[in-house]
């Protein structure tokens, strides 16, 4: 069993439990005080990005999610051949 349960929430945010790190684009970790929860924004109109502040429910964010198989990832596009300088 996974160690991390991420719940996207319908018409809320997405909520993360268990043992995770969050980290900006360059690696630096978020300090979260000690929480193993904390609920990530996902309408956009969060004060405090990444996290929720509950703004959702100010904005009316609506988005139902039920869970669903996902398809095969693509294969692999092939290597483009390289063409050797002319002349
Ligand atoms: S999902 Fe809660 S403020 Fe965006």
């Amino acid at each position: 069993m996974a160690t991390t349960k991420i719940t996207v929430k319908s018409n809320g945010s997405i909520r993360i439990e268990g043992d995770f790190e969050i980290c900006d684009l360059e690696g630096r970790v978020f300090g979260l005080g000690g929480r193993t929860g904390v609920s990530l924004c996902r309408c956009g109109h969060s004060k405090d990005k990444p996290f929720c502040d509950g703004s959702h429910k100010l904005v009316g964010f609506q988005s139902d999610i039920v869970a669903r198989e996902l398809p095969p990832p693509a294969p692999p596009a092939p290597p483009v051949p390289i063409k050797p300088p002319v002349g």
